[in-house]
């Protein structure tokens, strides 16, 4: 087959995305958010974002397929994310994903989300060679991952033992009054920041040979660290210096992602580093590990921030993967997995 037309459709969260590529080509990607809805409430609200879900669907769908100049008839195979997320969210998409396969008689591959984030770098950087390192970060995972065949034989290398990186920053912007979500605006006030004014622990997991859990990681000491200085400040009737809170939080977060990181490629003697999910916006965390990567001589593939967060990008390309390794399709009895590892 030339290279496959794959329809992607995304719905974990609280994106309904869906995209069309041909082979590593993007050919149209359309996002709609319910972020809007959920802000008010300071998280996602797994029903209101189902609802949206069945709102947006079909609509997403059909523009993904015009922007495309293109029918379901063209299309070779359609992908939609099976997981990991919200059981509600996935459901609404997988459904619509069955219905559009079995009305149009195209094979469907239900995907793993986090995998889609490293698929996608193909759009910018092209094939995902072997043995690459992959950190995947965003509100809802923390996962170090290498990859031998993006197609087959991916390993989980660290994973966040608590809160993931982007859950961390969202809980400490609540507590210095931010909007959810709070993670951007951390990174707003950090560049304005000392990232040295405050002593903010690296987690209980420093990486050290020999520790428990070398390549895993843990947030929840750190969010609970800068909640109590914050705290003992406020008591004292003090001013809280917000830039340099969010600097120091944010050096601290980035930099034992970036190090624990930087030894998994050494650790699987890799030499190129793929970056993804929400949180690779963070522009501490783009400095960290390019400034580690150049030292470290990694290659390290962070695209673009529309590519970062999620879309029906990630889930198509992945998709053309699978068509072009000769994987077989799901079965049509393929169910969600809210907790796929
Ligand atoms: O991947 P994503 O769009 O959704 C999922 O969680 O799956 O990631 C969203 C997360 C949120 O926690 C948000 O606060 C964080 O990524 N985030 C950031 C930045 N942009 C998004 N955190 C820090 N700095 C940013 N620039
Ligand atoms: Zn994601």
């Amino acid at each position: 087959m030339s290279e496959p037309v794959v329809l992607g459709i995304e719905s974990t969260c609280d994106e309904t995305a869906a995209a069309l590529v041909r082979g590593r080509t993007l050919l149209s990607n359309v996002v709609a958010s319910s972020m809007q809805e959920h802000a008010r409430y300071g998280g996602v609200i797994p029903e209101i974002a189902s609802r949206a879900h069945a709102e947006a669907f079909v609509p997403c769908v059909s523009k993904a397929l015009a922007d495309a100049n293109m029918t379901l008839r063209d299309v070779d195979a359609i992908a939609v994310s099976a997981g990991p997320g919200l059981a509600g969210c996935l459901a609404v998409g997988v459904s619509g994903a069955k219905a559009l396969a079995w009305a149009s008689g195209k094979p469907l591959y239900g995907i793993n989300h986090v995998i889609g984030h490293i698929a996608v770098t193909q759009l910018q950087f092209g094939p995902v060679h072997e043995n690459t390192m992959a950190l995947i970060v965003s509100g809802g995972h923390t996962s170090l991952l290498h990859v031998t065949d993006i197609a087959r034989t991916i390993d989980v290398v660290g994973t966040t033992l608590d809160d993931a990186a982007g859950e961390c920053f969202d809980k400490v912007a609540r507590l210095l009054g931010f909007p959810y979500p709070g993670g951007p605006h951390i990174d707003r006030h950090a560049q304005h920041g000392n990232p040295q004014a405050i002593k903010v622990p690296q987690g209980l997991t420093q990486g050290q040979a020999g520790a428990k859990h070398p390549y895993d990681f843990s947030f929840s000491g750190v969010k609970t660290a800068v909640a109590r200085w914050v705290e003992g400040q406020q008591a004292l009737g003090r001013e809280i210096p917000t830039d340099d809170v969010c600097a120091s939080l944010a050096d601290s977060v980035a930099t034992v992602l970036a190090k624990k990181t930087m030894r998994g490629c050494r650790q699987y003697d890799s030499d190129t580093l793929i970056v993804g999910g929400g949180f690779s916006a963070n522009s501490q965390l783009r400095a960290k590990l390019l400034e580690y990567g150049r030292s470290n001589g990694v290659d390290v593939r962070i695209p673009e921030i529309r590519l970062c967060t999620d879309n029906g990008a990630m889930v198509a390309v992945l998709g053309a993967s699978l068509v072009e390794a000769g994987v077989a399709p799901s079965d049509p009895d393929f169910s969600i997995d809210s907790a796929m590892p």
